[in-house]
């Protein structure tokens, strides 16, 4: 049981699918419709309980689930959404314990979820250009962990990693940025082999230069573009189709794994055959 405290932002949600968000207070009063249930009734309750109002409306109090604590979280950068941070932990393969760098910061929308990737024994690295950026991200950070992971498993330089990454041998790099192609020589160097280079991108022409960059690096193999659609359906009784509006685009995703290639020297010759002329 996760007992709801004074201090938790949690959701109210009726039997419509209606959601009301509510930052619980001792002593404070949550009005809805001339109803109204007190704080302090909700406090102590259990995660998914169902509460009445008081001429009797009901409503299920729910922690809000990370892709919810997204899309309503305070931002400063574009965040990106719960389809495509669902995928780029997963595509990037960031595993518990690894060292992984990220840029630029943003909003802090796609830090969370590597954070809780790379897990307790993991450091995240995040490249961020925009101070007030970085400041907004730290907020929405913390306000999601507690402890804070900042200055711990989270470390935000306030530079471009255009001009370069301080790190050494790290394991994963991570981009929401314009350019990425930029950071392919200093990914070149800095992602020790076997490392994974992914970034997302909105539009064609940025995707061409990446490849491009990544192809004529020669360390990098793998080199895979892709996008997903994330088509809600409407399920009503006899009524089972897909819902009339979807977001179409949100962006690209590529992947590439650096690899150590074998030097000349080290190639065994080819065994003369005897159809060689
Ligand atoms: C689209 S936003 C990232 C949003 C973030 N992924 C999120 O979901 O909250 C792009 C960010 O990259 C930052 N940025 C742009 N160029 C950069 C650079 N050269 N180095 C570091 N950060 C950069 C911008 O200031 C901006 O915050």
């Amino acid at each position: 049981m996760m007992p709801f405290v004074s201090g938790d932002r949690i959701h109210l949600v009726n039997k419509k699918g209606r959601t009301y968000r509510l930052h619980l207070q001792e002593g404070a009063v949550f009005q809805f419709s001339g109803e109204t249930i007190a704080h302090d009734d909700i406090i102590g309750l259990s995660d998914g309980s169902e509460i009445a109002l008081s001429r009797g409306t009901r409503f299920f109090a729910l922690k809000p689930t990370l892709a919810e604590y997204t899309l309503h979280m305070k931002r400063g950068a574009q965040i990106l959404y719960p389809k495509d941070l669902a995928l780029m932990p997963m595509w990037a393969d960031v595993y518990p314990g690894a060292t992984v760098i990220e840029a630029g910061i943003g909003s802090g929308a796609l830090t969370i979820p590597l954070l809780n990737a790379v897990g307790e024994k993991g450091h995240l690295i995040s490249y961020e250009i925009r101070e007030d950026f970085a400041g907004r991200a730290i907020k929405n950070i913390e306000a999601y962990f507690s402890p804070s992971p900042l200055n711990d498993r989270l470390t935000v330089h306030q530079q471009s990693i255009y001009d370069g990454i301080l790190e050494e041998e790290v394991d994963r790099i991570v981009l929401d940025l314009p350019e990425p192609h930029l950071v392919v020589p200093h990914a070149v160097e800095k992602l020790r082999s076997g490392g994974i280079f992914l970034c997302f991108l909105p539009t064609v022409p940025q995707i061409e230069k990446v490849v491009l960059a990544l192809q004529e690096s020669k360390v990098f193999e793998s080199i895979e573009t892709f996008e997903t659609m994330l088509r809600p359906w409407n399920i009503d009784g006899r009524s089972v189709r897909p819902s009339l509006r979807m977001v179409a685009h949100s962006g690209f995703i590529t992947t590439a794994r650096k690899v150590e290639r074998l030097i000349r020297a080290q190639v065994p010759e080819a065994p003369s055959s005897d159809l060689d002329v």
